[in-house]
């Protein structure tokens, strides 16, 4: 009897970590972001997600919706540019400069017009 409980208790917590974890939603997996009058900035979103693994280094500034960032934006909630400066850009210097893979600094290999 005692065995079969348990077997139970550990069936449903194994159900139970399978479906939360199928259900969470990792978005798309390129992202066209608004890049104000310097053009659109084409974005690997998965890429991202697979080399940093941390949502929140991203995430933690704005919500996980398309549009969430210019949302922010209008309601002054966000500067212009402030995650293009902060997160960005930063991130990609202190990779290079670290000497590990990095990406894009130069406007233009950013933002496509
Ligand atoms: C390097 C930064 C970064 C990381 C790391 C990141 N995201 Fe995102 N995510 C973004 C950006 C930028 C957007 C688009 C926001 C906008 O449109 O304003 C976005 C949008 C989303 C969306 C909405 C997109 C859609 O197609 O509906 C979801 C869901 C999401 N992210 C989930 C995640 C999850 C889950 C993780 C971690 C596994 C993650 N993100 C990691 C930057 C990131
Ligand atoms: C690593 C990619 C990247 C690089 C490099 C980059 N940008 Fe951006 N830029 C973005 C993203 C993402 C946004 C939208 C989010 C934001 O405003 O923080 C943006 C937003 C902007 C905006 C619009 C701000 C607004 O709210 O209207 C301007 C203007 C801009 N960038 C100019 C530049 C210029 C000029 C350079 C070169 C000196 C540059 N960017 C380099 C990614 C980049
Ligand atoms: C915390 C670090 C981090 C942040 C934040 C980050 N990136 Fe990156 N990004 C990377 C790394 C690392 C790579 C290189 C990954 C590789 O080559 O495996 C990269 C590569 C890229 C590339 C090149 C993709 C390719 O195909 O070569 C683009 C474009 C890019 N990032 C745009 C952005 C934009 C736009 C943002 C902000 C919304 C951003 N990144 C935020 C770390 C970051």
């Amino acid at each position: 009897m005692r065995v079969k409980i348990i077997f139970i208790v550990i069936m449903s917590i194994i159900l139970f970590l399978s479906i939360a974890y199928s259900e969470q939603n990792f978005g798309a997996e390129n992202i066209i972001l608004e890049g104000g009058e310097s053009g659109e900035v084409p974005f690997p979103h998965k890429m991202h997600q697979d080399t940093l693994k941390d949502c929140n280094i991203c995430h933690e500034l704005f919500g996980q919706e398309i549009g969430s960032i210019e949302q922010l934006k209008v309601e002054d909630r966000l500067k212009a540019k402030q995650i293009m400066n902060t997160q960005c850009l930063k991130c990609h210097r202190d990779t290079k400069k670290a000497g590990e893979a990095s990406g894009p600094i130069s406007c233009a290999a950013c933002h496509t017009k």
